[in-house]
């Protein structure tokens, strides 16, 4: 499944926070989007999965999702978005429950998706038991289990330390590439966007605008190597030459209003 996006607009009242925005997200692609604080990151992944009406211009999907797609638009949050009171099960069964999959189709689903996040001596523990890099994994495990076909992440490793952040993205690759579907990617992290993008939509700051798509053409499973890290950073810079003057005044500005 893709999703186009041609002159997307949003306005809170009468202030606007995106404009002219035109992105395709191919079918198979993960595309991040950076971009200063404040800029309209969020509203545009919650427009782009239906979530937000844009109040300019239209999202259309071309494509339908898998036969097998229970939920074809899937969140993964940065604050995980777990129930305390819940198991990691039954975390995972809720987002089942409205499916009426009936106790053992439900069941038979929740154990793939713990054993491929790796969770499968979780399942009976409670959030506040697990680290924040096995909350997220909960996160991710949730997401799977209902088959998406555009997989929405709003920095979804920014509440974790940088060697959680390195592990989670690796095994988030692993299982993105055995099942690639497409999805959008929203850090403040270059490095993160360098990783998992194949390409990067660089935002400006309020109201949002596509700056720039910086395409990065290194196959994931390459960018981890030394031979690579020449290309990696210089495209690190490039990016951070489009975002740095505008992430100034962009922190000025939030700065000025606290
Ligand atoms: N529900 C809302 N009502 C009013 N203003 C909002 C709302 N959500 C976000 N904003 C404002 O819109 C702008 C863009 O917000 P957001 O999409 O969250 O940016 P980002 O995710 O890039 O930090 C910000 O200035 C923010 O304060
Ligand atoms: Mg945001």
């Amino acid at each position: 499944m893709q999703l186009i996006a041609r002159g997307v607009g949003h306005a809170y009242g009468a202030m606007p926070a995106l404009q002219g925005i035109d992105l395709t997200v191919q079918d198979r692609e993960i595309v991040a989007i950076i971009g200063p604080s404040g800029c309209g990151k969020s509203t545009l992944l919650g427009i782009l999965g239906g979530i937000l009406r844009p109040t300019a211009g239209t999202v259309a999907i071309e494509g339908a999702p898998p036969a097998d797609s229970l939920n074809p638009f899937t969140y993964i949050f940065q604050d995980f978005a777990l129930l305390p009171w819940r198991t990691v099960a039954r975390n995972i069964e809720l987002v089942l429950h409205r499916h009426r999959l009936g106790r053992a189709g439900t069941a038979r689903i929740v154990a793939d998706v713990l054993r491929r996040t790796g969770l499968e001596q979780f399942a009976d523990a409670y959030p506040r038991q697990l680290s924040g890099g096995m909350r997220q994994r909960v996160g991710i495990a949730r997401a799977l289990a209902v088959r998406p076909a555009v997989l929405l992440m709003d920095e979804p490793l920014s509440a974790l330390d940088a060697q959680t952040r390195e592990l989670l993205l690796e095994d988030f690759l692993d299982l993105w590439l055995r099942a690639p579907m497409a999805a959008v990617y929203v850090t403040h992290n270059l490095a993160e966007a360098l990783r998992v993008a194949d390409r990067v939509a660089v935002m400006s700051r309020r109201p949002g605008r596509l700056r720039e798509i910086v395409p990065i053409v290194i196959p994931q499973a390459e960018r981890t190597r030394p031979e690579r890290q020449g290309e990696i950073a210089r495209l690190h810079e490039t990016l951070w030459g489009l975002i740095k003057d505008e992430a100034r005044i962009a922190e000025r500005e939030v700065a000025g209003h606290a």
